[in-house]
């Protein structure tokens, strides 16, 4: 009997049977309330009523126009549409398929545009699985041990982590800033940097979101030397911090933008923004692929946009959001450490009596989560922080009631 890699773990024992709004209906006969959201994807919710029906018109007359082939109308209409929300400048965009793709897209256009060999990323950063996007990843040795050699010219910078540290966000930012320009002095010279590659918020890291002062020090930093500031918005795009993109918390300008995962509901669909002179930088035939910007996902894509619009979904992350956080913050018990995050991203994190990472009883809670009715993930280096990412259309009732499920593990666990 042929099964399933025994290396594809999942995270709750649920078998899908169908799944609408913020709630998947399992095999078992049970409804639970899906704080995974597809980590981080599923944004308009499950199978959206306008979504569904875009996505079924589009099967109809086009499934696959290859995009180095041919043009088709969704992702003309996408590209187009995405113009309304794009940061200021930032009017060029090329599309793939997954997040990682969408990195590796990213770091070929900055090397290339550069002509420099290395990138700086960040402490606890997580960009992917694909080779290149794993030698970028500092999130857990799990995503890139084994395998190596690793790419090469990925140099790693703090990310101003002030609980990890113990410090206050002012004391993890200078450090952060100090240690960058010591790279400078000691690693890789400004000159041989194409760019920082971050995330306005760590997700796979453990949900800690950077700081105005930090990403201001990057941007400062990236004109003095002509480096290329890289979001990762992957996860934190589309609404999910609250504003648009999550790098707006911070007032600063981006050069280029990954994206992927609440872009197409469910659809495979990333890819990148730069201006139309960087990306006239990078080499001919240089951005391609069988599958980038399937006619599908487009159509979905552009009609999770709408979606967004109509319903005021960024709105309600960012209330939505608060009250989660809040929420959070107030049932934690001794066991979390802390509870941070921005807007539908929030974090609990589990440590013991001496303030050590305490991976069992996070995983713990998750479980007795799931048993209870309520899906949530685990992230962070050491797997010790459980993570709520409901979907952007979650109501308040919906969070009460998770913070209620939530509120009966953390007596429990
Ligand atoms: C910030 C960030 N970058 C990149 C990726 C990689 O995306 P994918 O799993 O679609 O390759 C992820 C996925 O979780 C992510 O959160």
């Amino acid at each position: 009997m042929t099964r399933l890699s025994p290396l594809l773990q999942q995270a709750t024992p649920v078998t899908v049977d169908h799944a609408a709004g913020s709630y998947i209906y399992g095999t078992d006969g049970r409804r639970y309330l899906d704080f995974t959201a597809g980590i981080g994807v599923t944004s308009t919710g499950h199978c959206h009523p306008h979504v569904v029906e875009a996505a079924q018109r589009q099967i109809g007359s086009l499934i696959h126009g290859q995009y180095t082939t041919v043009m088709h109308k969704p992702l003309l209409e996408l590209t187009e549409r995405l113009g309304a929300v794009l940061p200021e400048g930032l009017d060029s965009l090329f599309f793939a398929n997954s997040g990682s793709e969408a990195v590796e897209a990213a770091l070929r256009l900055a090397r290339q545009a550069t002509g420099r060999p290395n990138v700086i990323v960040f402490h606890g950063g997580f960009h992917g699985r694909t080779v290149a996007a794993a030698s970028m990843t500092t999130s857990g040795t799990r995503f890139s041990a084994g395998f190596s050699p690793l790419m090469g010219g990925v140099h790693i910078a703090p990310f101003p982590n002030a609980y990890r540290y113990g410090w206050t966000e002012e004391q993890a930012t200078d450090f952060a800033l100090k240690e960058l320009d010591y790279l400078f002095a000691t690693v890789t010279s400004p000159a041989e940097t194409a760019a920082f590659i971050v995330e306005p918020v760590l997700g796979e890291g453990g949900y800690v979101p950077g700081n105005t002062r930090f990403f201001q020090g990057l941007r400062e930093r990236a004109d003095r030397h002509g480096i290329l500031l890289v979001f990762d918005e992957i996860q934190t795009g589309f609404g999910r911090t609250g504003k648009f993109f999550g790098h707006q918390h911070f007032d600063t300008r981006p050069d280029v933008i990954t994206i992927a995962k609440g872009l197409a509901s469910g659809f495979p669909l990333s890819g990148i923004a730069a201006s139309e002179e960087l990306m006239a930088k990078a080499w001919p035939g240089s951005q391609g692929g069988t599958y980038g910007a399937n006619a599908v996902s487009c159509a979905a894509a552009v009609a999770t946009l709408d979606v967004i619009e109509k319903e005021g979904l960024v709105e309600n992350a960012a209330a939505r959001g608060a009250e989660l956080l809040a929420g959070a913050r107030s049932r934690a018990t001794d066991a979390v450490g802390d509870v941070r995050g921005l807007g539908l991203l929030v974090g609990s994190e589990f440590v013991t009596a001496d303030g050590e990472p305490d991976r069992e009883r996070a995983a713990a809670a998750q479980k007795l989560a799931a048993s209870k009715g309520l899906l949530l993930l685990m992230c962070g280096a050491y797997m010790n922080v459980v993570r709520m990412i409901p979907p952007l259309i979650v109501t308040s009732d919906q969070i009460e009631d998770g913070l209620g499920i939530w509120s009966e593990v953390l007596d429990e666990v």
